[in-house]
């Protein structure tokens, strides 16, 4: 038996913009899956045999590194799925790890690299600071630019995305879930669509590059003011390019009226969750409960995906 745990993450800026190469800041957080394995009979999910819709990415998984006995996977989840929390992502490393750790392989870069290939397949697209930031924790950047100082690298196709450590301070961020499903897949395809077909698209997606900057800067020089200005600037592009809906601006719109500093949708949107910062979680996190959203006020996960022995 084997069990492994992973947080889960919440992208502050430069969502989308990190399939085309642009920078993107995540914070792994405090909601988290622990994934437990042991050898069985057959091919098992939660009590359920394997099912290839229902259970795509562990499918997907045991496809690519597994060829041992039937084992039987148990998904411990405080994470709600698709709300843009990387619940799907987090169960991805976390099972990947005890995949490798079970082979004697295992090594956070290749958690990183697997997990991102299965959710690439799984989704059909998309870039791989979800995984990443699941298996790293704390907080990153992924970005196609290559620096000094970067944990790993990671290709598909012509593209290449190096992962970078962001120092980020002890801080407390609300999210506010919506209760509708963020649909990723489609999302990544919507917005590629918009991004191939007009130049008005790939204006939007360079123009948030500068705030992502800007925003690593604010978060390592706790200016959480400047940080806040700069997620509403990034939300406003986002929500041109179509990744908001009604639910999502109702809960920003609570925040913002809360006092939050800055609120964002976070993740691939549709639906999911927003992500405010403010001097007073609290009060956000109420108004937020007041407006029918389930608020959680999350930490930064300062340890990614581990193996508890
Ligand atoms: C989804 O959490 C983040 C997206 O940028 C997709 C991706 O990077 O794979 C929308």
């Amino acid at each position: 038996m084997i069990v492994s745990i992973s947080p889960g993450k919440a992208i502050l800026l430069g969502e989308h913009g990190v399939v085309y190469g642009k920078p993107c800041i995540s914070v792994a957080i405090s909601l988290k899956v622990a994934v437990n394995i042991e050898e069985s009979q057959e091919f098992y999910v939660n009590n359920e045999p394997l099912n290839e819709k229902k259970h795509a990415y562990m499918k997907k998984a045991i496809e690519r590194m597994w060829n041992g006995k039937p084992i039987s996977i148990t998904i411990f989840s405080q994470i709600p799925s698709a709300s843009g929390l990387g619940s799907s992502s987090a169960i991805t490393t976390a099972c990947v790890a005890s995949l490798l750790a079970m082979k004697g392989e295992f090594s956070i870069e290749e958690v990183a690299k697997k997990s991102f290939e299965i959710e690439y397949e799984v989704q059909n697209g998309g870039s791989p600071n979800d995984t990443s930031a699941c298996t790293y924790g704390n907080a990153i950047l992924t970005w196609g630019k290559k620096m000094p100082g970067y944990l790993w690298e990671i290709s598909k196709g012509n593209r290449k995305w190096y992962i970078y450590p962001v120092k980020a301070p002890d801080i407390k961020f609300v999210i506010g879930h919506t209760g509708t499903k963020s649909k990723t897949p489609l999302l990544i395809k919507k917005i590629r669509k918009f991004v191939e077909y007009s130049s008005f698209g790939k204006e939007l997606i360079d123009e948030m590059e500068k705030f992502v900057i800007e925003g690593k800067e604010a978060l390592e020089n706790k200016d959480f003011v400047k940080l806040g200005e700069l997620m509403n600037k990034n939300h406003k592009i986002l929500h041109t390019l179509g990744t908001s809906s009604k639910e999502i601006e109702k809960l920003i719109n609570a925040s913002l009226k809360a006092g939050a500093y800055g609120a964002k949708v976070t993740g691939a949107g549709g639906g999911g969750s927003i992500i405010a910062i403010s001097d007073n979680p609290e009060r956000v996190a109420n108004a937020i409960e007041k407006r029918k959203g389930k608020a959680y006020i999350v930490s930064i996960a300062k340890e990614g995906v581990k193996i508890l022995k």
